[in-house]
């Protein structure tokens, strides 16, 4: 089991209740106002410097010590839009609602370490923000605007991390998460009877080869030694079984981690879609929405986390998880200061605690939070050398 010291032992209690307590109560993203209201509390007589409201619902914690050398702890806080499917006594009580990614947990561990931190004071600045809307929804960007990266030097965060077991920490040099763009594509035809094809333009033929021909992208045009990933996660057209509609509607997903083949994306897939769409006698119309940048480690914040990590769990247990095509806001922040995104395992098979993120039955070993805990408090340390 990890070097755990007596401060965070005796925390223990406080930091299930607290996860416990966000994850009977879960709250979308831009709706936290409870969440922050929990922090608050949490750190009530703790001396922290405390700011509410941050581009709506952030929190951000600071305990003051040199401000010329700031430390930024990043943890998120949103729950996501789905029914959990668990017996466990701390289950979601919001209906359609549930921390199924674990930022309840993020919470839990970032007030302790604020709590903690402001009991032992620190020669340097600490900040612990707790950030609103990471599923999607602009948060980070939210927090930057709001001033929360203003003086701060390195930035590390955590995310509990079910594809590791509990007791171990994730710390990678370089790419860790994808950059994730986002894709809508309107095919448009002319509608028409079903019976009478030959007098419309079928924009749903249309649009089933645009679907299976940017499958192409990724087979025959990407590098195969370049990561990238182009998927449709919705198809929307019609109303009726013998009606052809006007027009359909594709939502997808661009995810890459490479800058310059990111950047070739736009091109590709409006060259494509444009092409079969108008070769079957439609149109087609397509935006890309450029999201998160990818997740790309510092290497000397890595090496500094790397150190702190091996005294939490022991260098045996610090381990460079594999990059994921999944997307975090978290790359945001490492656009205005060097910083290391770290995954902290917390699955237990044996306890059948390793279900997927976003899965309507996730949850977690909750000795991660106490590895998590102990990990920033390291951090800190690190951070004064
Ligand atoms: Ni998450």
């Amino acid at each position: 089991m990890a070097r755990l010291s007596p401060e965070v032992f005796a925390l223990r209690d406080d930091i299930l209740a607290l996860r416990r307590d966000l994850h009977r109560h879960p709250e979308l993203a831009w709706e936290e106002r409870r969440t922050a209201e929990q922090i608050t509390s949490f750190l009530r007589g703790s001396r922290v410097e405390l700011r509410t409201g941050l581009g709506g619902t952030g929190v951000l914690a600071e305990v003051k010590g040199d401000p010329s050398r700031t430390l930024l702890l990043r943890v998120d806080m949103d729950a996501l839009p789905i029914q959990e499917d668990s017996r466990s006594p701390h289950a979601s009580e919001v209906p359609g609602v549930m921390h199924a990614c674990g930022h309840d947990g993020h919470v839990a561990m970032g007030a302790a370490a604020a709590r903690l931190t402001a009991g032992r004071g620190a020669p340097i600045t600490v900040r612990v923000l707790f950030q609103p809307a990471e599923e999607g929804e602009g948060g980070a960007q939210a927090m930057v605007a709001a001033g929360a990266m203003d003086g701060v030097a390195a930035v590390v965060g955590v995310h509990l991390w079910n594809e590791l077991p509990v007791g171990t920490l994730g710390v990678k040099v370089g790419p860790l998460m994808a950059a994730v763009d986002r894709l809508r594509i309107v095919v448009r035809g002319r509608g028409g009877h079903g019976g009478k094809p030959h007098r419309s333009a079928d924009p749903v033929v249309a649009a089933a080869h645009v679907i299976t021909a940017l499958q192409t992208i990724v087979s025959r045009e990407v590098p195969p030694t370049l990561a990238a990933v182009v998927t449709l996660g919705s198809v929307h057209g019609g109303q009726a079984f013998n009606v052809i509609p006007d027009e359909v509607t594709l939502l997808g997903t661009i995810r890459t981690f490479d800058g310059a083949l990111r950047r070739s994306m736009p091109e590709r897939v409006a060259r494509i879609a444009s092409g079969i769409a108008e070769a079957l006698g439609c149109r087609a119309e397509v935006e890309v929405r450029p999201g998160n940048p990818p997740v790309v480690n510092d290497a000397a914040v890595a090496e500094r986390a790397r150190r702190a990590a091996a005294r939490v769990v022991g260098e045996e247990n610090v381990v460079e998880p594999e990059p994921t095509m999944g997307g975090e806001d978290m790359a945001v922040y490492f656009e205005r200061a060097a910083g290391c995104f770290v995954f902290v395992g917390s699955a237990n098979p044996a306890r059948g605690l390793d279900q997927p993120h976003h899965s309507p039955r996730f949850d977690f070993d909750e000795d991660a939070l106490l590895v998590g805990t102990q990990f920033l408090l390291e951090v800190v340390q690190e951070a004064f050398g």
